[in-house]
């Protein structure tokens, strides 16, 4: 300590802060820095003092699974001057994103809001929220996420019985109505658009057997809410998590959340409250007014929710069937172009292809890190590799958002054209 002192007595004498005089004991903390009496201030260590200077980041089109570029309107957005997260004008936000998500959902429920966090947020508030220790919880696995909440649901003591289907394919109707039949869980989850092996999950019907079954239907949109239809309450759907940053045209951060009536009832019901205080959604829910009144739970990342009003204010204004036909009609000419060069889907039923994640087989003999890497160098052009049970075998090319337009689905066809000759396959 007293080699410490030595160092710094130079720098606080000049500074003005060296106690003097007969009574002087050494160094004493100046006022302006609030340190207690006995804590020891010593020399600030700078070898780390960093980052500094103005921040620049390079322009890319993110053509990959997601984040997608944001709207600029919404960048816009999310640098408007901050709120307090309980002022009123800013609690109409809050009120207008419920209302934007019960438009973008299809449903008239009282329950949405938005998750401060990312997809995985919302992952895991459904489950911790839906799940009570011992429940059971059926599990379509059709990739990464539904492996993921397999995870998640364990570690919140549910009896998981996990459901599979081969990479590129999805749940039957039947397969499901046996396995909600036999087990009679108390949530099924399934992921609408696996982004890890580009399939659709169809949900036709499937809220009609889970109401046979006593079953909340649990459904992740992150990479298909706004790209493809959805309606949760013709549907029957119980609880919907989602992602800011894909077809919503947002930056990550906020996870679109929804509750039916019925998921309600069995929140309020529960015998313990959710093993988790930061997304218990009777907590979260009160803070967005749900049960009438507000309460602080956590501050509001305020500019996140702002990007949010303006991206469900860009939903609202284009409307849903137009940017599911922007969506589709990107898709297809995607891949009007890319067959045009021997290149195929790797999920083989056309029903089961997930327009907003297209997955391309990579040819046998292709190096498809060299394509993406090409891409990349050149184009400043995200297009991205397989994941999970897809890694090496395709390449991912996302379609979603701002980024669904023409000039972006040319220029990765170009990317891709490009990248076949440079290694002899064109
Ligand atoms: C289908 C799906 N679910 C969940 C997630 C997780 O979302 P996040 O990365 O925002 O946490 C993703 C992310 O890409 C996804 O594609």
């Amino acid at each position: 300590m007293r080699s410490a002192q030595k160092l710094i007595a130079p720098l606080l004498a000049e500074a003005g802060c060296l106690a003097t005089g007969a009574g002087a004991r050494g160094y004493v903390a100046p006022a302006r820095w609030a340190a207690r009496a006995a804590e020891e201030v010593t020399a600030v260590e700078n070898a780390h003092r960093a980052p500094s200077g103005v921040m620049e980041v390079p322009s890319r089109l993110l053509m990959g699974p997601g984040p997608a570029n944001a709207h600029p309107r919404i960048l816009a957005a999310q640098s408007l001057p901050l709120l307090g997260h309980m002022h009123p004008p800013f609690l109409k936000i809050m009120d207008d994103i419920s209302e934007g998500l019960r438009y973008t959902l299809q449903t008239k429920s009282k329950y949405t809001l938005m998750v401060s966090g990312t997809g995985h947020a919302g992952m895991e508030a459904a489950i911790a929220n839906l799940v009570e220790p011992g429940d059971k919880v059926v599990v379509g696995n059709a990739g990464i996420w539904g492996e993921r909440v397999g995870i998640l649901s364990r570690r919140y003591q549910a009896d998981v019985v996990e459901i599979k289907v081969p990479a590129g394919q999805t749940f039957s109707y039947e397969t499901l109505k046996a396995t909600l039949l036999e087990h009679k869980p108390a949530v099924l989850f399934l992921c609408q658009g696996e982004s890890s092996t580009g399939t659709h999950q169809s949900l036709a019907g499937l809220g009609d057997l889970c109401r046979q079954t006593g079953t909340l239907l649990l459904v992740d949109t992150v990479c298909s809410l706004g790209g493809v239809p959805l309606f949760a309450d013709a549907w029957g759907v119980d609880c919907i998590y989602s992602g800011s940053q894909k077809c919503l045209s947002g930056p990550p951060g906020a996870a679109p959340f929804f509750l039916s009536e019925r998921a309600m009832e069995k929140l309020q019901k529960r015998k313990t409250p959710p093993a988790t205080y930061n997304l218990d959604m009777n907590l979260i829910g009160d803070y967005w007014g749900w049960f009438g009144k507000r309460s602080y739970h956590h501050t509001g990342p305020v500019s996140t929710f702002y990007a949010m009003r303006e991206a469900l204010a860009l939903v609202a204004e284009e409307g849903l069937e137009s940017m599911w036909a922007r969506h589709q009609e990107l898709h297809n000419r995607l891949w009007d172009g890319l067959r045009g060069m021997g290149l195929k889907p790797f999920v083989e039923k056309d029903e089961d292809r997930l327009i907003t994640v297209n997955t391309i087989k990579v040819p046998e003999g292709v190096d498809w890190a060299a394509l993406v890497k090409h891409a990349m160098d050149t184009y400043s052009l995200e297009i991205a590799g397989g994941l999970g049970p897809t890694a090496g075998k395709v390449w991912r090319v996302g379609i979603m958002g701002y980024n669904a337009k023409p000039q972006n689905v040319e220029l990765v066809l170009t990317a891709f054209k490009d990248g076949l000759k440079r290694q002899g396959k064109l």
